[in-house]
């Protein structure tokens, strides 16, 4: 083993070079993410910092992730004062915690009401730790419901996904994507998922059968290159689930939680699902945290003691950076905030579309805006806008996307309009 690393903490964690942070990924990562080429030493707020001390406006946010913004006070000293007063580690399961319960009492009243039409119990709900393990109980949530309720033969269960979906990286996930990049060579896939096209309630009705249990969907899909689906789409989906005896549930890990101007994007149609999955920014974007959260009547029937379980899965720290996350939601009103900056800057960047000859449209919801290019390679400007001072990348190869911390402020924002301005006007 090498001697440990001398560490400055200068304004950062180390001071070493970005080529020697560069190296170190190249010669013991795997190389399976393509990244651009910044080592971000401190993030703060919307704004990441290099060692050179130049600042970045962060127009991704973590995919959401880091929507109150990074290292948000609130958040911050929950998780200091979690792991100072000895209640952050992790524990082993067959103990009960204060912060695990706490935790999720408010998760639960965080969410409407789910599949309402199963009577008013409340909700409840099962922690885990990326967005993807979430996806992964709702999948079994949908495919016991038909084995136990609808007599459906178990490993016959179907479920809907839509084409072009995104909601993680595990086997079952990646066999029901559209990119063949996610999952070939990755065989055998998981059956039981029948995809078709995202936005058409026709086709919906056509692929549903006797063994059909489910259907999965994002509301507004973010990786696939930040699409809104026609009005409409999510009340047809919730008349179909009824008619069928059918779970919906509803991926809100990139746009609920304020993304898109409300506290979850299924709102926008007035629908409720019967489930719906919470990531990224449940933590404030300090450590990961997901659920799932429905009925509690639903969660009952599907789950008893050993059906399901993780280590870190509703660990002391993440709840109490979910707790205080949580708060900050509600006290800062970051939905809201959301809704009135988008509304903004959308028509502020439609303006710079109306002005450019490289734009083919603008779309979004709240503060998740795509600018979908000509040209289809959104990176190229990407890259223009790093060297600005902007740190954006693409979605689905041909779209710009727009989705800084929810906290964002009149300044940022200017100075996002005027990046955007110099590279999509020439
Ligand atoms: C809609 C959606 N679902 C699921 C996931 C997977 O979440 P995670 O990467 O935390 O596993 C993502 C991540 O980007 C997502 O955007």
């Amino acid at each position: 083993m090498t001697s440990m690393r001398k560490i400055h903490y200068f304004d950062g964690f180390s001071n070493e070079s970005d080529k020697t942070i560069f190296n170190l990924e190249e010669d013991y990562g795997a190389h399976h993410y393509e990244r651009i080429n910044l080592v971000v030493r401190h993030a703060k707020g919307c704004w990441l910092t290099d060692d050179k001390g130049k600042k970045y406006l962060d127009c991704l946010a973590a995919y959401s992730a880091a929507n109150p913004g990074h290292h948000h006070p609130t958040i911050t000293n929950a998780v200091m004062d979690a792991l100072i007063g000895n209640y952050a580690s992790v524990l082993s399961n067959v103990v009960f915690t204060d912060p695990l319960g706490i935790f999720l009492s408010e998760a639960a009243k965080f969410a409407p009401q789910m599949a309402p039409r199963f009577g008013n119990y409340g909700n409840k709900v099962l922690p885990k730790n990326g967005g993807v393990e979430s996806v992964e109980t709702a999948i079994k949530t949908m495919r016991y419901y038909g084995f136990k309720k609808k007599g459906i033969q178990d490993g016959k269960q179907e479920i809907i996904v839509f084409n072009n979906n995104f909601h993680g990286r595990t086997i079952s996930v990646v066999s029901f994507s559209s990119s063949k990049k996610y999952s070939e060579g990755f065989g055998p896939l998981t059956p039981g998922f029948v995809s078709v096209p995202f936005g058409d309630i026709e086709a919906v009705k056509k692929a549903i059968t006797p063994n059909t249990c489910g259907i999965l969907v994002e509301p507004l899909q973010g990786e696939g290159g930040m699409l809104i689906p026609p009005k409409g789409f999510l009340a047809g989906l919730r008349e179909l689930s009824d008619q069928n005896d059918l779970l919906l549930v509803c991926d809100e890990i990139q746009v609920g939680m304020g993304r898109t101007g409300k506290r979850f994007c299924f709102e926008h149609e007035g629908v409720v699902p019967d489930g719906v999955i919470l990531g990224k920014a449940l933590s404030g974007g300090l450590v990961p945290l997901s659920v799932f959260i429905t009925n509690a009547k639903l969660m009952d029937m599907i789950f008893s003691k050993g059906s399901d379980g993780s280590t870190f899965g509703g660990y002391p720290l993440a709840c109490v950076a979910g707790t205080a996350a949580l708060k900050v939601f509600e006290e800062e009103k970051l939905a809201e905030q959301s809704a009135a900056k988008g509304e903004i800057l959308k028509e502020r960047i439609q303006d710079i579309a109306g002005r450019s000859p490289h734009v083919k449209e603008v779309r979004g919801l709240g503060l998740f805006i795509g600018i979908e290019v000509k040209n289809g390679n959104a990176m190229e400007f990407c890259h223009k806008l790093l060297d600005l001072g902007l740190v954006v990348n693409d979605s689905h190869g041909h779209t710009i996307r727009i989705s800084p911390p929810l906290v964002i402020n009149e300044e940022e924002m200017d100075f996002m309009v005027d990046c955007l301005e110099q590279v999509l006007v020439p």
